[in-house]
């Protein structure tokens, strides 16, 4: 091969690779392209091995020529990815505008669950009441669920509250009272401490739920008396259901409490005409309470003869059944969404 058919070959080549990097679609095909004329071993490398075998003289123009098209394919290669990169922004500003016309998705703010919205309205007013919150284990033993809240093993009224046992001393708290216990026996008198907790029975219709919640209440000063009681659940049952909301106390048993009373709330429901839900009483129980017994205080090592105290413990479903209109207990735990999107 002379000198001149080597540089129309090399035109060749360069028209070749500038039409094929023309009709290029894709980054890929025109790096292939590229490589395909211009890699170590492609075909224009190929043809000048013919380099070697031109005379001198003509050594300087072959170079020429090639450098000519290597140039040529290049710069069309540049074009190409140039303007591929060009449409790849265009087609991704097409595809991913924002339409800010659109309307905005509606988020819903979590209030919390209607149960927990409720423990925090009682925890509100009774710290305002001036009580503070204490805290105790679910899984508990029987000495403080049971024994030191004045229940002796086998006591009968162990039965008022079925209980999911453990071990034979471990068992899943039935109410949040063992927490007065713990409280008297860490901390010094005067004691004003409200509990809020879960707590378990074996236990279930439309007012009655195997987990429920509790919250406990403890106050424990010289001078105390069942007016003090009284007038404290007044207060509260006029906070939390409004001014003039009927409470009524009736006579109940507590091992750990003596007097004890069982406390009652108008039904709202029927407005104490009688329902279904109050079982056609026209009152709702919510809540036990009563003085400290004194041997709940001895077992704690309270002076009973310095100390009176009285002791509460209410059902935070029952408030909740009241408060909010829902008339079966099971919907709390459910977890409907309809249900719960309501509160
Ligand atoms: C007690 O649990 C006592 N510890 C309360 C107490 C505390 C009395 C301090 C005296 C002094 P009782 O078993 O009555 O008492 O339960 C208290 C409240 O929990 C009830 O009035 C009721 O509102 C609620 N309750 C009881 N069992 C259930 C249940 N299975 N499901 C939902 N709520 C319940």
């Amino acid at each position: 091969m002379n000198v001149e058919q080597l540089e129309a070959r090399l035109e060749q080549l360069s028209e070749e690779a500038v039409a094929l990097l023309a009709q290029a679609g894709e980054r890929e095909e025109a790096i292939q392209v590229k490589n395909r004329y211009l890699g170590r071993s492609g075909s224009v490398a190929e043809l000048m091995g013919v380099l070697r075998e031109l005379p001198n003289e003509h050594k300087r123009q072959a170079g020429q020529a090639s450098n000519r098209c290597k140039k040529a394919i290049e710069g069309a290669f540049e074009n190409t990815m140039a303007s591929l990169a060009q449409q790849e922004l265009e087609r991704r500003m097409r595809e991913e505008t924002v339409d800010v016309t659109l309307p905005g998705r509606v988020t819903s703010i979590h209030l919390g669950h209607p149960l927990r919205q409720v423990e925090n309205e009682l925890i509100d007013i009774f710290s305002d009441l001036g009580f503070e919150v204490a805290e105790g284990p679910e899984i508990e033993t029987d000495f403080f669920n049971f024994e030191a809240l004045n229940f002796p093993p086998d006591h009968p009224a162990r039965d008022m509250q079925d209980t999911f046992k453990l071990t034979d001393d471990r068992l899943l708290r039935t109410h949040t009272s063992p927490v007065q216990v713990r409280t008297m026996h860490a901390y010094d008198v005067p004691i004003r401490i409200i509990s809020p907790g879960r707590v378990y029975r074996c236990d279930s219709d439309i007012t009655h739920s195997p987990v429920f919640h509790q919250v406990e209440g403890l106050l424990i000063d010289r001078d105390v008396s069942f007016a003090d009681l009284k007038g404290t659940l007044t207060a509260f049952a006029e906070r939390c259901f409004g001014p003039g909301t009927n409470i009524r106390l009736r006579p109940s048993y507590f091992p750990f409490t003596e007097p004890s009373a069982e406390v009652d709330i108008e039904c709202m429901f029927c407005s104490g005409d009688g329902c279904r839900v109050c079982s056609h009483t026209g009152w709702l129980e919510v809540l036990g309470a009563g003085m400290v017994d004194p041997n709940v205080f001895a077992a704690s090592g309270i002076d009973a003869d310095e100390y009176t105290g009285f002791a509460f413990g209410l059902g935070v479903e029952r408030i909740a059944m009241l408060k909010q209109g829902v008339s079966d207990i099971r919907r709390f735990f459910e977890n409907d969404l309809r249900f719960l999107e309501q509160f």
